[in-house]
């Protein structure tokens, strides 16, 4: 599997060129967590929100409909997913509230993409797993936070307190869409909380079926 670049989009244009058309009515009952990562969102009134790898559009949806004064922007790697975000925001007359660019994870920036040079909030949903490089696009998220803002992320987890044939079972499943849940994200995110500069909370879901943490940016006094 390719790392980022072109390869990495021609991957995921091929894995998504038909899932896409049941993605949204699919993932719904296995991509858990991602209707409270966007209840806890919370942009401040006009503020900016960014989802990083926003596939379909469906977060990016939700959102506009529980933030109206949202100002919301969505990127992805996937020219073909990118297609499906478009038409399903245009058929719900969302296209003057939602930005959407294609774009790398791994090498972002928010003012190439849509002259917002940091956002309120930031989020990644189930995205990191299936993105080799996952720290830097971590990084890459960080960086695009204002002071005071937050990245929320939800994906895959350790999976901890599932059964040991529940977890082989999955993961097999998983790696044929080339997901990998990151078993080292909340050590990542534990070594960031104890930089000068940034709090995290992280919570595993469902006896560790799905993380979910949100990193603040903490404002200079
Ligand atoms: C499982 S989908 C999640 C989509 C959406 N965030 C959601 O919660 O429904 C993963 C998405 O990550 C995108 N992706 C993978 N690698 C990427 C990268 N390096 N940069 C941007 N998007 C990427 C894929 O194209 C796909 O749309």
């Amino acid at each position: 599997m390719a790392h980022s670049g072109a390869s990495a989009a021609a991957d995921m244009d091929a894995i998504y060129r038909y899932q896409r058309c049941i993605y949204d009515a699919s993932r719904k009952y296995y991509l858990l967590g991602r209707d409270r990562l966007l209840d806890e969102l919370a942009p401040p009134p006009g503020g900016s929100v960014l989802e990083v790898a926003c596939g379909t559009g469906r977060n990016l949806v939700s959102a506009a409909r529980c933030y109206p004064g949202a100002r919301l922007y969505g990127f992805d790697i996937s020219a073909a997913m990118l297609d499906t975000a478009r038409a399903s925001i245009a058929r719900r007359g969302l296209d003057d509230r939602i930005a959407l660019c294609l774009g790398d994870a791994t090498d972002f920036s928010g003012d190439r993409a849509f002259q917002v040079a940091a956002f309120d909030r930031v989020f990644i949903s189930y995205a990191l797993s299936m993105i080799p490089l996952w720290r830097a696009a971590l990084r890459q998220a960080l960086g695009a936070l204002k002071p005071g803002g937050r990245l929320h992320i939800v994906d895959f987890g350790a999976q901890g307190g599932l059964p040991r044939w529940f977890r082989s079972g999955l993961n097999a499943w998983l790696a044929r869409f080339s997901v990998e849940p990151r078993a080292e994200l909340q050590a990542e995110l534990a070594a960031l909380a104890a930089l000068p500069g940034y709090e995290v909370r992280c919570e595993q879901l469902y006896r560790g079926y799905a993380v979910y943490a949100v990193v603040t940016r903490v404002a200079a006094a």
